[in-house]
């Protein structure tokens, strides 16, 4: 089909994201192409011609919300019949009749492997009054370089690997978005390299386990490899990644990590559970003990780090017990920050037809009991920055107090500070004053 490539002259698009940074990446795409068409940015959905909801499904909670707001839109559907409605992502991957059938104001859903198609979808959208579907199972275009149109003018997401080929039992993840697939370190590199000319200063290296970046190109290259790589780019002052697979984290990494002066030593190691018959059920590949050693061996080589975690409660089968042993490591490991989240079945997991599913109620309180302890460490943990100097990118101004400015230390904790907007986009010495569970108020140096 024949895409006019003017048809967003003159109009308007807003996109709304929920889910990973994989998912705010491709966003970043669809901006890419709808611009290329001559789509302006909206402010709000409101005065939007065309509206994209880019969808996560990794939990029900996410899930319930997306419907929710989709039906918020029935009303300006209702009164501009000619506003297209479009969702895409991992919710429209799993569950594309069950969109159009809770929500028949949509104009089209497409996949996750489909975002080239966007053109496309848009113009039949705008000529039939039925909804479009245009899903593919597999990903079958090649890793193509799209348009793109970022977020930020300071920090970018690179994405090295697309898809997950890990099947832990309880994740939607690899249905969703395919098998493992690496880019080449040629078009990443490109791709640092041009960033880093346009003025960006940090990246973020993208991937549901990046640590196993590589494997599937048979050329041999790793992901400490590939880190080394991109620590050569000249322009780039920090370098992240996530996420991280802590059975797949290797010495080789942990030295890449130590000897790169641009990566941060930030780890963001997602344990899951402390119990190790909770990890083998989850078919995690490594037990308390691997990650215990782990974490022990990237203080012993890279000082001055921070660690964080994913942790998930009431997994099928976890019994007060396991939840202690989780709760033992929390204490034992001492984690900068933890996102916990409470199991939530996800059909066509394994873990969601396991027996023994544990009460809500109990799920809720284990969360609860878990979020108490890890608010209690980070705290004490932020405590020990008061009087100490630490590097900051200063990314803007806050949103609560406009004098203050904003922006992370290498170790990926928020700080605010007085100073000047002219200092936005500067590596700066802050030393923290007011160490807070959540973030770190200092002053300039
Ligand atoms: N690839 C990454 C991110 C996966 S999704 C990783 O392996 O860590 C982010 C987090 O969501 C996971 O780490 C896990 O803690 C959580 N999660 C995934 N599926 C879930 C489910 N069914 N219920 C509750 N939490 C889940
Ligand atoms: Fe999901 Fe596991 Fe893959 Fe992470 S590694 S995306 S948790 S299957
Ligand atoms: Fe959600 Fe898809 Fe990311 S399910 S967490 S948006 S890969």
């Amino acid at each position: 089909m024949v895409v006019c490539t003017e048809i967003g002259k003159g109009k308007k698009y807003y996109i709304r994201t929920y889910g990973c940074q994989m998912n705010e990446r491709d966003s970043e795409t669809l901006a890419g192409i709808l611009a290329d068409l001559g789509y302006m940015r909206a402010a709000s959905e409101e005065e939007a011609d065309l509206i994209i909801f880019n969808t996560c499904c990794v939990r029900e909670t996410a899930e319930r919300k997306i419907y929710g707001r989709l039906n918020e839109l029935r009303p300006l559907k209702s009164k501009r019949p000619d506003l297209l409605i479009g969702v895409g992502g991992c919710m429209a991957q799993k569950d594309k009749e069950r969109v159009l059938a809770k929500a028949p104001h949509v104009d089209f859903v497409f996949g996750t492997h489909n975002i080239q198609e966007l053109p496309q979808l848009i113009s039949r959208a705008a000529a039939v009054p039925e909804p479009i579907v245009q899903v593919w199972e597999e990903s079958q275009a090649s890793l193509l370089e799209l348009p793109t149109q970022r977020e930020g003018k300071l920090k970018a997401f690179v994405t090295i690997t697309y898809g997950c080929t890990n099947f832990c039992t309880y994740c939607i993840v690899p249905y969703v978005r395919g098998k493992e697939r690496s880019r080449s370190p040629q078009d990443i590199i490109k791709e640092v390299t041009q960033l880093a000319q346009d003025g960006y200063k940090e990246v973020t290296l993208l991937g549901q386990n990046v640590n196993t970046y590589g494997r599937d190109l048979g050329t041999g290259i790793s992901f400490a490899q590939l880190l080394r790589a991109v620590n050569q780019v000249a322009g780039i002052r920090r370098i992240r990644y996530t996420t991280s697979h802590p059975r797949d984290f290797s010495d080789e990494i942990i030295e890449a990590v130590r000897d790169c002066a641009k990566v941060c030593e930030h780890f963001h190691l997602p344990i899951q559970s402390g119990s190790n018959r909770i990890l083998e059920r989850m078919n995690r590949g490594y037990t308390r003990e691997d990650y215990l050693d782990l974490v022990k061996r990237i203080r012993e080589k890279v000082p001055n780090n921070s660690i964080t975690t994913d942790i998930i409660v009431g997994f099928p089968g976890e019994e007060e017990e396991d939840f202690a042993a989780t709760l033992d490591l929390v204490r034992q490991v001492g984690f900068d920050n933890a996102f916990t989240f409470v199991f939530s079945p996800r059909s066509g997991t394994p873990a969601a037809s396991m027996m023994e599913q544990v009460p809500e109620g109990v799920k809720k309180e284990r969360l609860n009991r878990l979020m108490d302890l890890q608010d209690r460490i980070s705290r004490d943990i932020n405590e020990k920055l008061r009087g100490k100097e630490v590097e900051v990118l200063v990314e803007g101004t806050s949103k609560k107090e406009e004098s203050f400015l904003t922006g992370r230390t290498r170790t990926n904790k928020l700080v605010l500070f007085p100073g000047e907007e002219k200092l936005i986009g500067e590596l700066v010495t802050v030393r923290i004053t007011r160490p807070q569970t959540w973030n770190l108020y200092g002053e300039l140096v």
